[in-house]
């Protein structure tokens, strides 16, 4: 299969993720090419994609602006073809924040008009040592506020490789099923 997947970053680890996931698909014998949505430009084409995987972050509780541009611009190929979304959040790696992570991807549903076949809710990173004095501020006292770390002054990656590899092999497993 021909696999594309489209991603934005803030901080970079969305990035690693989206190459992490290109890196499994080629792995699994596809073609695969990796677009950061934040370069997009109206009337690009994908229809020569057999399968598209869009990959965005949250910030302030809501997913990159060029993310939402590119899946509501390119919402009718998202729905011909086997597509996924994997939301990047925080919230996403505590078992009380899961409800917060799903209602990030309904907020994106409603204003891209995109409802996704298939969603996964991924743990994000703490780059507490990369921000400036406004995202720590807003990590430390919003986001991160009643939710403990052993040391709150250092970076944590709080991804979930297995269930994103679980979750990426069922996707590509029944997309190729779904093409031959
Ligand atoms: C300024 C700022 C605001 C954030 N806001 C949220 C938020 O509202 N909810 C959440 O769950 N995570 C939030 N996060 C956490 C990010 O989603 C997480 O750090 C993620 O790994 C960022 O992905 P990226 O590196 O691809 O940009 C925020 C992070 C920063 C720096």
């Amino acid at each position: 299969m021909k696999v594309l997947v489209a991603f934005g970053t803030t901080e970079g680890q969305t990035k690693k993720i989206a190459d992490h996931i290109a890196n499994t698909a080629r792995a699994a014998g596809n073609e695969v090419e990796t677009y950061d949505c934040a370069g997009h430009l109206s009337g690009q084409d994908f229809g020569s994609f057999d399968a598209i995987i869009v990959a965005g972050s949250v910030h302030q509780k809501l997913h990159q602006n060029h993310v939402a541009a590119f899946a509501a611009a390119h919402r009718q190929q998202l729905d011909t073809v086997p597509s996924a979304f994997v939301s990047v959040s925080l919230s996403a790696s505590f078992e009380d924040g899961k409800a917060e992570a799903r209602d990030y991807v309904e907020s994106f549903v409603q204003d891209t008009g995109w409802r996704p076949q298939n969603t996964h809710l991924a743990g994000g990173a703490l780059r507490y040592t990369e921000y400036d004095y406004f995202k720590e501020h807003i990590v430390r006292h919003v986001v991160m506020d009643g939710r403990d770390l052993p040391v709150a002054t250092q970076d944590y990656e709080l991804t979930d490789w297995d269930a994103l590899d679980k979750f990426m092999t069922a996707f590509l497993e029944s997309a190729s099923s779904r093409v031959s």
